[in-house]
């Protein structure tokens, strides 16, 4: 499963159903009138699931998604950047930066960096469908454990962001950095719950060929096997995040960049 304009879009329908409304609501509430700095924005799917109107800084490194969320996102300032240097975040002017399906990718470093260089300006985190380990595919068939098990290890390579991923435990990762910070945590489960389909079937095809990679040697007879079976049902687990810096640490900043 690349990042490639297709895959994103045939996903979208299943990130919007999963994303927390809860969460997503307290955090388009927080962000207000203020900027938004969408950390590997896409096609800029998480900027279209906020209300209309906000103001959006979209980044990303693969130039053809970045103008393609530029040209979805009317109004937004694309930001063609490496997010792997964290020390040349874009975070002039933000009140919320975001990420959806990103946060996974990175490495325990790196999240503590982007907790390090958020809680330095008071800016809160908005991190939506965080992988959390959960691929439970039914009916269940021969190999479901060992195609699993090589697609974790696939998740734990470097993808980019500072190192080894954390993939499933990323999250955890995320919540403890931003709690250590003095950040208000709240977190949601939002789970993918697919029927047999288009994007069923891309899943499956997108963990065989992971799992392969990653030296499964079933991996590709799975695929097969899964696809013959009309691909059936699948559940992969995500986790929401909204961090927001504590009522005590907002008034403090308020009181120092007052004159
Ligand atoms: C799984 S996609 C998620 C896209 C979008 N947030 C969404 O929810 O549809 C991950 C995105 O992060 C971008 N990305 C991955 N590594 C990156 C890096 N090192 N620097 C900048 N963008 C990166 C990819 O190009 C891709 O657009």
């Amino acid at each position: 499963m690349g990042f490639d304009a297709a895959w994103l879009d045939l996903r979208a329908p299943a990130d919007a159903a999963a994303r927390d409304p809860g969460l997503l609501a307290a955090a388009a509430a927080w962000l207000g009138d203020g900027l938004a700095l969408d950390l590997g924005c896409g096609t800029g799917a998480l900027a279209r699931a906020f209300p209309a109107g906000r103001r959006w800084r979209l980044v990303d490194n693969d130039p053809a998604l970045l103008s393609l969320a530029a040209a979805r996102t009317p109004g937004a300032e694309a930001v063609r950047a490496d997010l792997a240097g964290l020390a040349g975040l874009p975070l002039g002017g933000v009140r919320l930066a975001t990420a959806s399906a990103l946060l996974d990718l990175a490495s325990a470093a790196w999240i503590d960096g982007l907790a390090a260089r958020l809680a330095a300006s008071g800016i809160g985190l908005y991190a939506a469908l965080t992988f959390d380990g959960r691929l439970d595919f039914a009916p269940p068939l021969a190999g479901d454990a060992e195609v699993r098990a090589a697609f974790l290890a696939h998740q734990g390579r470097d993808k980019g962001l500072g190192g080894p991923a954390l993939g499933p435990g990323a999250a955890d990762r995320l919540a403890a950095a931003f709690r250590a910070r003095g950040y208000v945590v709240r977190e949601a489960d939002s789970p993918w719950r697919l029927g047999p389909g288009p994007l069923a079937a891309a899943l499956v095809a997108g963990v065989a060929a992971a799992a392969g990679e990653a030296g499964c040697a079933g991996a590709a007879g799975w695929g097969r096997a899964r696809a013959a079976s009309g691909v059936g049902s699948a559940l992969v687990g995500h986790r929401d995040m909204l961090a927001l810096p504590a009522p005590s640490a907002q008034s403090k900043t308020t009181s120092v960049s007052s004159p």
